[in-house]
């Protein structure tokens, strides 16, 4: 058993983990000496052997779109999608133009990362190996999904810390992808719930500090809970699955609770972050304590308590995102938590980790999953001759 609050590190990661500071030649400042700063454009490398955006520290905003191949679109035209892709998103991510797109300029990519994966009814289709880990997932209890907003074939996510750059990042990799993929829903989220740049956690809209005992992105080992090994096939060796859960937060009653009980759902306080019985938020999760009068000081049903992995095998990188939709018919915002998990195989972390939240977590009761879907993440390109898809595709 691994105890609560354990968290495998990733070390040693290829790429896409660190953010650079490209500096353009400076205007000379006043004093005729170049300033460091005039110019400096935040950017993501693109090329390495993981793609960028995973373990890459949470950017501020994100897009993220699904896409179908549409009728009589093949392997051919996949490709020719993704060749297309790659050339624009290395442009974007280094705030260069896209020359097949004149019409967009990014100027600071603002830590722009594009990050593709594939869906499993492509994958049968194209008839490669399918690996036993790529399933899709069960139906959970309280799950009331939309199918038009779950699934796809092709996943895009885009993170960045200006929306702008994700808006214009967005109609290019679209307007290239036509007529071959067409969108088939598209999410958004803002204010990153995993571990972001600045080492802080954020909150989401329920307003805990969410992202606390997270698999860390400061590093990145082969044989962690994120990346494909061998024997996986070789077109998703370097790769992750991206587990995505739009979980609609009810916060009418949400806000009902008095914060002592919402403490309690958690198993966290809501201002410190700090685990129930602890001060700090980086304290371990003590799930065995119990009070003078014999009780869990963590109660038995609280969301850290399941949610915690109980062996190597269920650690997942949360990446995920606040979203706020429109007023919907019950009267209220729909808004809450576009949950994405990154793992190497979600049979063992996310699927046993959901059930049991699912089952027993005194959080679902303030919850709703609308929209849900699992995707292959990519290899990286490798190098700047390389293109994502290349080893599924050619
Ligand atoms: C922990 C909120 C859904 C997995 C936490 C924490 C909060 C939180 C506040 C404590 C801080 C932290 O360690 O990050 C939420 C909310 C959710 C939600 C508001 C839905 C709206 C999920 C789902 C999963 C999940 C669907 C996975 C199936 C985890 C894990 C932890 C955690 C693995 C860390 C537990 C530990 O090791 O201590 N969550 N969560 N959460 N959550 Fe969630």
């Amino acid at each position: 058993l691994v105890g609560a609050g354990a968290v495998v590190g990733i070390t040693g990661f290829a790429s896409g983990a660190t953010v650079g500071r490209l500096t353009a030649p400076a205007a000379p400042a006043a004093d005729g000496a170049p300033s460091p700063v005039a110019d400096a454009r935040d950017s993501v490398p693109f090329d390495g052997i993981h793609q960028a955006g995973i373990a890459t520290p949470a950017q501020a905003n994100l897009v993220l779109t699904a896409y179908d191949l549409g009728p009589g679109a093949g392997r051919a035209e996949l490709a020719a999608v993704l060749r297309e892709w790659t050339k624009a998103a290395r442009a974007l991510t280094a705030g260069a133009p896209v020359a097949a797109d004149p019409q967009i300029s990014v100027g600071d990519p603002a830590a722009l990362t594009v990050t593709v994966g594939v869906g499993r009814a492509l994958v049968v289709r194209l008839g490669v190996t399918v690996p036993s880990a790529f399933v899709d997932l069960p139906p959970f209890a309280g799950d009331a999904l939309d199918p038009a907003l779950s699934d796809g074939d092709v996943v895009v996510q885009l993170c960045a810390d200006d929306p702008l750059v994700l808006a214009q990042a967005d109609r290019v990799l679209t307007r290239l992808a036509a007529p071959h993929l067409t969108p088939r829903w598209q999410q958004h989220g803002f204010g990153s719930t995993g571990a972001r740049r600045d080492g802080t956690t954020g909150r989401n809209l329920m307003g805990q500090l969410d992202g606390t005992n997270n698999v860390t992105t400061s590093q990145s080992a082969q044989d962690g809970p994120v990346w494909v090994n061998e024997p996986a096939p070789a077109w998703l060796a370097g790769g992750s699955y991206l587990v995505v859960r739009r979980i609609r937060m009810l916060l009418r009653d949400w806000d009902a609770l008095d914060t002592s009980r919402q403490a309690r759902v958690i198993g966290r306080t809501k201002d410190t972050g700090a685990p129930l019985g602890s001060r700090d938020e980086a304290a371990f999760v003590d799930l065995e304590a119990r009070g003078a009068d014999g009780s869990l000081v963590i109660p038995a049903d609280a969301h850290v308590r399941h949610a915690a992995p109980r062996s190597a095998a269920e650690n997942m990188m949360r990446r995920g995102y606040s979203y706020r939709g429109q007023l919907a018919s019950d009267g209220e915002v729909d808004q809450g938590l576009l949950f994405l998990s990154y793992q190497n195989d979600p049979t063992t972390s996310f699927i046993p980790v959901q059930s049991r939240l699912a089952a027993e977590d005194a959080l679902s009761a303030f919850t709703v999953t609308t929209a849900s879907a699992v995707f292959a993440i990519l290899p990286g390109t490798g190098d700047e001759s390389g293109w994502l898809g290349a080893q599924l595709l050619s």
